[in-house]
Order: C-alpha cells, then structure tokens, then sequence
C-alpha cells in the first residue's frame, strides 16, 4: 500500500455520498473512507441524500467519532435519495458547483450504475472521482461482487429455510419473489444455496410447462415441497403463483420479500469489502487518479476503468446457473 506523508497529493478535501438504493455495507464503506482520509491528514465531508444533497449543499465535515458505532449497521447513515434533476447537465453543473465552492477536490461515489453515470456526469466537468459498487443486485459490470450482495444473499436463504419448513409441513410448492428487476444474481445464488427446485431470472427465457412438470416429478416421487425462486424482473410472482397452482393442481402460497432484503447488519464478507474498498478509494483520489472505480475480480480486489465498465454488462454466471438446474432435478 502506498504511504503518504499527509494531504500532500494532488487532493486536499475528499467529499463521500451513497446514492441509489442503500444496501447493506455501505456503512462500512463510509466509515473506512472516513477514517483512511483523517488517516491520511486530509479533509473528508460527508454529503447526505446523493446527489440531492449535493445539489441542496448537504455536506459536513466529518470526524473519527462521525462513524462510530455504523459498522454493524444496515442503511447509510448519509443517506440516500433518487434525484432527477442530476439527469440534465443544469443540474450536473450546480453539483460541480457545489462542490467548489466546498472546496472538495475529489469524490468518493458509493452506489449502482446509476449512480456511476452520474459520477461519470462530473468527471467530464472536470471532478476527481472515485466508484465503489454498492447494490444488492450484484449487477455492476467490471466487478463480481458488489457490497450489500453477499447480505442479500444471506437474508433471502433464511426466507426460504423458513419457508420450506411450513411449506414441507403443508406439502406446499412455494413462489418466493426476491429483488432483482434487471438482475437474476440475488435469485441464482440464494436458490442454489437454498436447493430451490426452480429459479426464474430476467437473463434466462423458461417454460413455465417445463417448470410445472419438474415440480410435478418431484411431488410423484414423493417430495413434500417445491420452492419456486424468481426474481422481480421476470414479472408478477402472484401471477405465476396463480398459474402453477392451476397447472399442476398443487397448493400454492406466494412470498415476496421486497425491501426485508435491503436491510439488516452486513455479513463479515460485505464489511471486510468495504472497508478494503472505502480506503483504497481515499489512497486512489490521493495518488490522483481518477474515473476508476473498485471491484472484486476472482476474490482480488480490483482497480477498473469506470467508463470502460459502464459499457459492459455483468451478465449471470451461467455454469452456476445450470448446475442449480442439475443439482435440483
Ligand atoms: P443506482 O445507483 O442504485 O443504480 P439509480 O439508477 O436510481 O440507482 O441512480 C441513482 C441516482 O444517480 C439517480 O437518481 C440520479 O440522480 C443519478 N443518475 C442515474 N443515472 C444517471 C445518468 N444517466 N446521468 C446522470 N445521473 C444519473
Ligand atoms: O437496485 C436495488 C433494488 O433493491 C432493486 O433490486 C429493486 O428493484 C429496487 O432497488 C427497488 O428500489 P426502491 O424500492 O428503492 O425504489
């Protein structure tokens, strides 16, 4: 790691936001980019609610004791909002305003892609910026692991363990809707660690005869539950509920776990992450570069092109994919 004597890089004031959808880890984040920054001998603020906070001129100074106590902690203590305005250049343009007259010379951005457009808005004006991917998706490009994922992952495999044993008691097929409107990968992997019979995700088209017929050997054979994971992308959950009742003729209960997933203490591995990624993202701004942004590539933790990034797209891991399909026949 490399070692700075103190504010003595090109930056001098780092401002950090979380933006988006919070996700479980994002405290840790904060607080490592924090304590790295007062490390390091350079000013940091935090600026609340995104971009709508930038754009409001929300930002304070932060100190040791501004993250205490957060580590453990679901949400994000700055925050976050959607903002429209920060869509047009107007409003680009008053954020990098806001900045200046701040005086922050370099920007940490911790959210999804969206928020990453938005990073890129304000590189081309000119703003040192650093990304740190956090989205319970896991649908950022560049990077395998995004922080929240793993959190996610977690809350939605203790949805379906209890699930599974009132629908066992039942002999019930169960349709459990987890996040996920563009992205299976919350679906795949807690399915997979879940043994669901089925998984149903945007980037895989199925049949929902092949489905029915899959859960009708599994109840000849003498199975006492199906768990039938489909991610929100793939459409209403209810309504494939309704379907593979009719189909099949067996009793069927819906679950949708909506915004439980978002919430709750980070697991080990989203803190460990964020706190690796929130204090190389100060060191990056410090040896000042720019327009990168931080991932995780075969367990390493990784320094990528975030324009470079935003044009690819983090497509389902496939073989895990099929081996779910095999392992659950
Ligand atoms: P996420 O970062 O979780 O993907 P959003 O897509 O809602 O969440 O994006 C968060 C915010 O980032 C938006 O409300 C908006 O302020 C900003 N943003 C998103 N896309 C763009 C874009 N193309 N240009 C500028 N800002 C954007
Ligand atoms: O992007 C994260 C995510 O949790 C998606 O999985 C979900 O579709 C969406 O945000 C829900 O967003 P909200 O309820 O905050 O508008």
């Amino acid at each position: 790691m490399q070692v700075f004597a103190g504010g003595i890089g090109l930056v001098q004031h780092i401002g950090v936001l979380t933006s988006g959808g919070d996700a479980p880890g994002m405290n840790a984040c904060v607080r490592a980019v924090v304590r790295m920054a007062i490390y390091r001998k350079v000013k940091i603020s935090g600026i609340m609610r995104g971009y709508a906070g930038l754009l409001a001129g929300e930002m304070k100074p932060m100190d040791l004791g501004s993250v205490g106590d957060i580590i453990h902690r679901g949400g994000t203590l700055l925050r976050t909002a959607r903002c429209k305005e920060f869509y047009e250049s107007e409003g680009q343009e008053r954020g990098v305003r806001r900045l200046q007259e701040a005086g922050i010379d370099g920007l940490v951005v911790i959210g999804g892609d969206g928020s990453f457009r938005g990073a890129q808005a304000l590189m081309r004006h000119g703003i040192s910026v650093i990304g740190i991917p956090g989205t319970i998706d896991n649908d950022i490009p560049g990077t395998d692991y995004t922080i929240g994922f793993d959190t996610a992952v977690n809350t939605v495999l203790d949805a379906i363990n209890k699930i599974r044993d009132t629908a066992t008691s039942h002999d019930r097929t169960n349709v459990i809707e987890v996040m996920g409107r563009r992205a299976g990968h919350i679906a795949l992997l807690s399915g997979l660690a879940g043994g669901a019979e089925s998984i149903l995700v945007p980037e895989v088209p199925f049949d929902l005869d092949v489905v029915c017929a899959r859960l009708m050997r599994g109840h000849n054979r003498g199975k006492l539950h199906s768990i039938i994971l489909v991610a929100e992308g793939v459409g209403s959950a209810v309504e494939l509920g309704k379907q593979i009742e009719q189909k099949t003729g067996l009793e069927t209960r819906v679950t949708i776990l909506g915004h439980i997933q978002r919430g709750g203490s980070p697991t080990a591995t989203d803190r460990i992450w964020a706190s690796q990624m929130g204090s190389r993202a100060v060191d990056l701004l410090l040896a000042g570069k720019s327009g990168l942004m931080l991932g995780v590539r075969r367990g390493e933790l990784v320094e990528v092109d975030l324009d470079k990034a935003m044009t690819e797209r983090h497509g389902l891991d496939q073989e895990l994919y099929q081996l779910a399909g095999i392992l659950s026949i």
